[in-house]
């Protein structure tokens, strides 16, 4: 599975240009399903017969954070708007892979004078930082990297061991955990993998990708925070490695009661470690796929994940694993 991960993080597919992913997800499932479809959106719909016409949908978003170029000064500076949640701190001291150009940049901050430097990197924001590509003109910067290009973070995959670090496990976890169900399992009733684009812009391709499907139970998988380290959040009991997360609540949805207590139940007859999450702040594509149609009962399985929307994004493989064998479990569970 660590091969898996590795893959798909170091593609480079942020909010809006996912065809690189979807590519790739699709080349994985090559001969594990029983039929696929992209919808307008651009979300991948693909789905494994089981014995019943009855429908559990597994979704995972495909898209990763990452910046647009938004402006080029007279010297060549590129300035950049965030897409999704990506905070200025979080590029200080990277680089910005630039798509399609193949370009990549290294961030500066704005600063005439000493306190001015200080006060512009204790209130960081947009306004203050630049792109340098080593261009040495407008001309030559506009032709390297015009207006419009998309970039991400320029971050390589690192091996732990049990932990694995890498830009965009948000939610590139969420997508390998949902291949290796898709390959491991043998469903009962018919299931449904949905990698849905653009959920870091506001869950935009899962708030449509349910529609059609309709299925008795959506859920999403994705990563969520942490609380094991130095002075972490003391409001939550997060940890890598104890298991995947059944989530009862974030600030966008209150999972359905009948999907926590289902994956409550088969966790605990099959041995599978996991743990109970509210997160305080944050949300999921379960946030939409509830809400699609008449109403769809839906929450999430997290894979617990340090320093989310940074470059260097960590989780547990066991976490990963365990939440395949219990994904596996449910779709093979004929009581729904
Ligand atoms: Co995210
Ligand atoms: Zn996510």
């Amino acid at each position: 599975m660590k091969e898996l991960i590795k893959k798909l993080t170091e593609t480079n597919s942020p909010s809006g240009r996912e065809s690189n992913i979807r590519e790739v997800i699709l080349k994985e499932l090559d001969g594990y399903i029983d039929g696929y479809e992209v919808d307008r959106l651009g979300n991948l719909v693909v789905w494994k017969r089981g014995k019943t016409d009855k429908k559990i949908l597994l979704d995972a978003h495909m898209d990763e954070i990452g910046v647009v170029a938004s402006y080029i000064d007279d010297k060549g500076f590129i300035r950049i708007e965030p897409v999704g949640g990506v905070s200025p701190y979080n590029l200080m001291g990277g680089r910005i892979l630039f798509l399609d150009v193949g370009i990549k940049g290294v961030i500066g901050v704005e600063g005439e004078t000493n306190s001015d430097l200080q006060k512009n990197l204790k209130e960081l924001n947009f306004d203050k930082v630049f792109v340098d590509i080593g261009a040495r003109t407008k001309e030559e910067a506009e032709r390297l990297v015009p207006v419009g290009t998309f970039g991400v973070y320029s971050a390589e995959f690192v091996d732990l061991g049990k932990r694995l670090v890498s830009k965009a496990m948000d939610d590139r976890i969420g997508c390998a955990v949902l291949i290796e169900a898709i390959k491991r399992s043998d469903p009962y009733h018919t299931l449904y993998g949905t990698f849905s684009v653009q959920e870091e812009m506001g869950l935009v391709g899962a708030s449509v990708v349910a529609f059609n499907i309709n299925p008795e139970m959506a859920i999403a998988l994705d990563v969520t925070a942490w609380s094991d380290t130095p002075k972490g959040y003391k409001r939550m009991s997060i940890e890598l490695g104890k298991g995947p997360c059944i989530k009862i609540k974030d600030s966008a949805s209150i999972s359905d009661r009948r999907v926590v207590d289902k994956l409550r139940n088969i966790a605990e007859a099959n041995n599978i470690p996991y743990q109970i999450e509210i997160l305080i702040f944050g949300g999921t594509n379960a946030a939409a796929l509830q809400r699609t149609s008449a109403g769809i009962v839906s929450g999430t399985l997290s894979i617990p994940c340090r320093y989310v929307h940074s470059p260097c994004e960590m989780i547990d493989i066991d976490d990963a694993e365990n939440a395949v064998k219990l994904l596996n479990a449910l779709v093979e569970d004929s009581s729904i």
